[in-house]
């Protein structure tokens, strides 16, 4: 018989976002294993499966995420290698800014093992809903912060940016709840010269709980080091300036200008 992995998201809010598919494989599985970032998702895995195991013992403070996401894989892999039906589940989006979960599909895959992944409700569809952004008007980009740093990314300040993992800037421990201003400031030192200091951005947090807000908190720039975050905070940078329409590649198209804000086109 052999093994499968079917890896899936429970979503952000503890209620209403589990979807059918995601429950019917914690239901079903052999073996379910869950990183879940509030009791209540806790609860309703265990309650559907209640030999679900937690993957968050692998975290320790100071331990670095990748020896903990590499036990993590292990300790999926080892079930779907014996033949069983494994199920992933992580909160959010499986498959957005988790790496374990592509990383176990990876190599389930590459030793010949079944494997999939169901998409789930992710903080960025939370954001867009809470904020009121629609990235198909000015475009939206999107870094985990550290990677954005590190790789010296050039941001497009006619377009929206989304930084992931603000709350752990330069960090690549396990330290929940300890942000490090000083990194913070190095990441207000590349954007200000982009956007400037008073530039106001969005720390925002979705709600788990159902009886809990949105924080959606305004923030000049230069005010972000001294602001509180945690390891749920998520940076939304709104663009700048509005980015002129180019009327040589609108005629290219064969599209009216008009539609694109050049007066008197055809
Ligand atoms: C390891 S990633 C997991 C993302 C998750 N898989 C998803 O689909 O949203 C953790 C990062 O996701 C973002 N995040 C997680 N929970 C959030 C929430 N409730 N509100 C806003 N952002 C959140 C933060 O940027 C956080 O540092």
């Amino acid at each position: 018989m052999s093994g499968l992995l079917a890896v899936v998201g429970t979503g952000i809010k503890a209620v209403g976002h589990l979807t059918a598919d995601a429950r019917a494989w914690i239901a079903s599985a052999d073996e379910v294993h869950y990183v879940a970032a509030d009791p209540l998702t806790e609860a309703t895995i265990r309650g559907l499966a209640p030999h679900a195991q937690s993957l968050s013992r692998f975290y320790a403070i100071g331990r670095a995420r990748h020896d903990t996401y590499e036990a993590m894989t292990q300790s999926l892999l080892t079930g779907v290698r014996a033949g069983r039906t494994v199920c992933a589940a992580f909160y959010g989006h499986p498959g957005v800014f988790v790496y374990p979960s592509h990383d176990a599909i990876r190599r389930a895959r590459a030793e010949g093992l079944r494997a999939i992944m169901e998409p789930g409700v992710s903080a960025e569809d939370c954001l867009f809903a809470d904020l009121g952004f629609d990235p198909a008007v000015v475009g939206c980009a999107q870094y985990e912060v550290t990677d954005f740093l590190v790789y010296r990314r050039r941001p497009d300040p006619s377009a929206a940016m989304i930084l992931w993992q603000i709350g752990v800037v330069g960090d690549l421990t396990w330290n929940p709840g300890r942000t490090n201003a000083d990194n913070l400031r190095v990441l207000v030192a590349e954007l200000a010269p982009v956007y400037g200091e008073d530039h106001v951005v969005v720390v925002y947090e979705a709600p788990q709980l159902p009886t809990c807000r949105a924080r959606i908190d305004h923030v000049r720039l230069a005010d972000l080091p001294a602001t509180p975050l945690t390891t749920a905070s998520t940076l939304f940078v709104p663009p700048r300036e509005r980015r002129a329409a180019d009327p040589a590649m609108i005629a290219r198209l064969g599209l009216d200008g008009r539609r694109f804000g050049l007066a008197g086109a055809p």
